[in-house]
């Protein structure tokens, strides 16, 4: 840890401002606002001078605090501007912009990975193993291409957090397909990207770095108590309902039955991804492990959640860093990366 006490702006979205304090023994898993209250409340116990920003939809108040306070990095907690998530990057080319150091990702990396067609064309291209795939937009005939054969996985071009994935995902006809993708355009608003549906494991890796990359253990999503015939896929209820997790038997930690030089293999890829995407600061990647294998990269999370013990954070843990030290090294990582000498 560098020991320097830093003068830290935590960007947040107006709605998850943490409160100052916690009473303690509360349990704060299911808060909304849980990450931003991790962060902010370790960076102070750390020694370093935090001051949380609430962001809508105004730069004023971010470029008035980089210019009335002075800090010496931004925390860059949001996931989007004014509500329209894929306006996260124009806040990070802002701060570019303000020469304010910030966290996590940069802005081209943020819009190479958040395009979930764009970013798999990148990564075909260094031969890294993506799902086949098909855009459909909104408007446009809903014919499927004979490449893709069925099952087929029905998502969001550009959502996160498994925003509209559920078992209804997955489709195995192209009535289906037709009703998916209109839900995708019609419910969620966005384009609507058609996948390979790859049955396997579910693994995430967690990355630490700008060049130098550091790569977490391999974790793995288990799903040990699933119903028989449902997919066992990341669904937003798997996510995010604590309920269904314990009726289901979902939980996460270091993958099983996984040789060294199988994880090995599973990290490099891993890093070849995030410097395909040209992410900076931290990352996870999340693949699928199919029977014969083979890890198939499915998508690439600048920014991840990194809310204590989550999987991020659980899986440095495992190699001895601690939250503190993921915190602080995720601010050492802001304060060398330079914008302005990126390609
Ligand atoms: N092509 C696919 N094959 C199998 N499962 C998939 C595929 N695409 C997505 N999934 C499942 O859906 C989950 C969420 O998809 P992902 O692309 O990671 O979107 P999000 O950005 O919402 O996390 C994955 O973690 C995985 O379980
Ligand atoms: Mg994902």
């Amino acid at each position: 840890m560098s020991g320097n006490k830093l003068r830290v702006l935590a960007l947040v979205h107006r709605h998850l401002v943490p409160p100052g304090a916690v009473e303690e023994g509360t349990d704060i898993t299911n808060e909304p606002w849980r990450t931003e209250y991790d962060v902010v409340s370790t960076l102070g116990a750390m020694g370093h001078e935090v001051q949380v920003l609430p962001v809508h939809d105004d730069l004023g108040d971010i470029r008035r605090a980089g210019t009335d306070w002075k800090p010496h990095i931004a925390f860059n907690l949001l996931e989007g501007f004014d509500d329209i998530v894929i306006f996260d990057q124009n806040v990070v080319s802002h701060l570019e912009l303000l020469k304010l150091p910030y966290t996590g990702c940069n802005a081209r990396g943020l819009l190479l990975a958040r395009d979930k067609s764009l970013s798999k064309k990148l990564l075909a291209y260094h031969r890294i193993r993506v799902p086949e795939f098909e855009v459909f937009r909104a408007g446009r005939a809903i014919r499927r291409p004979k490449r893709l054969t069925f099952p087929l996985m029905v998502k969001s071009l550009t959502e996160e957090a498994s925003i509209g994935i559920s078992q209804a995902s997955v489709v195995d006809s192209d009535e289906k397909l037709k009703e998916r993708v209109a839900f995708v355009h019609e419910s969620i608003g966005t384009a609507a990207i058609v996948e390979q549906y790859i049955e396997g494991r579910e693994l995430y890796v967690g990355l630490l770095g700008n060049q130098m990359l550091q790569a977490m253990p391999v974790w793995e999503l288990f799903f040990t108590n699933m119903p028989d015939g449902a997919k066992r896929i990341a669904t937003d209820r798997v996510k995010w309902s604590v309920k269904y997790q314990k009726k289901y038997g979902i939980d996460s930690g270091p993958a099983i039955e996984m040789t060294e030089a199988k994880a090995e293999g599973i990290q490099h890829l891993c890093k070849r991804a995030y410097r395909a995407l040209e992410l900076s600061g931290y990352a996870r990647i999340d693949l699928r492990l199919d029977e014969a294998g083979n890890a198939w990269v499915l998508e690439a999370n600048p920014n991840p959640q990194i809310a204590r013990g989550e999987d991020f954070a659980a899986s440095a843990e495992k190699i001895g860093l601690s939250y503190e030290t993921v915190l602080q090294r995720i601010i050492n990582l802001g304060l060398r990366w330079q914008p302005e000498s990126v390609a």
